[in-house]
């Protein structure tokens, strides 16, 4: 199987272009994002506190967390139930960083990550796909923007589902959002050493798809 790995900071623009790049070669997008925010509201329902590891650890067990492949789309199943529509918040994105410094929640997806990387050709987005989850991917692309413009982007993406954002406090969440995402002991963001990395804040979704495809072809 092939892959493609994205990694990168909140609003770098590695979802719009994974997705772009899975209608060019075929390969499935699979967003581990989602995966994390499906975990986090999960626990926010159950009234479990993020920082409370060991009750975490303890109900983790019991989640039953299903990632299918429809019409091209990703959908989350937990227990059952189709939670994909409830994942863009930024309470989601909170919840999902918060549980993600947990290696228990990470070894758990992290399983299921991999599961989907070995029946399919992937383009995965997410902060350790080319340093953990898919060490040996095909091609990694390390996706960087400056804080202003991926706040930008953010407002916009808020703006258009009617939403009435603040830009400032987009800015401060993504940044503290980064800062953790970066610092964390387990499986932190941080660039791959064989990782191509593009720094996309003055450039367009199609220049950036353009040049990933020119760099898998000449890795391919
Ligand atoms: O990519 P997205 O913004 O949906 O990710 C939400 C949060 O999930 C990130 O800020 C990060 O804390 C966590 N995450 C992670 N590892 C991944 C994907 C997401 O830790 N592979």
């Amino acid at each position: 199987m092939r892959s493609i790995a994205i990694d990168g900071p909140a609003g770098a623009g590695k979802s719009s272009i994974a997705k772009e790049i899975s209608k060019k070669t075929g390969f499935v997008y699979v967003d581990t994002g989602a995966m994390f925010r499906a975990l986090g509201l999960y626990f926010i329902k159950k009234g479990i506190k993020l920082e409370d590891e060991t009750a975490v650890a303890r109900l983790l067990d019991d989640i039953d967390i299903k990632v299918v492949y429809k019409d091209e789309e990703q959908r989350i199943m937990l227990s059952g139930e189709d939670v994909t529509g409830h994942l863009r918040s930024e309470e989601a994105a909170g919840a999902a960083s918060s549980l993600s410094v947990y290696s228990a929640v990470r070894e758990k997806l992290l399983c299921v990550q991999r599961d989907i990387a070995k029946q399919y050709n992937v383009v995965m987005d997410g902060r350790d796909i080319g340093t953990k989850v898919l060490p040996d991917a095909d091609v990694k692309i390390y996706l960087t923007a400056g804080i202003k413009e991926r706040a930008k982007r953010r407002f916009f993406e808020l703006v258009q589902k009617g939403e009435k954002p603040d830009i400032k406090k987009i800015e401060r969440d993504m940044q503290d959002r980064d800062y953790r995402d970066m610092h964390r002991k387990n499986s932190p963001l941080a660039k791959a050493e064989d990782a191509y990395e593009i720094d996309t804040t003055d450039m367009t979704i199609k220049e950036v798809v353009e040049k990933i495809l020119d760099i898998a072809a000449l890795t391919g």
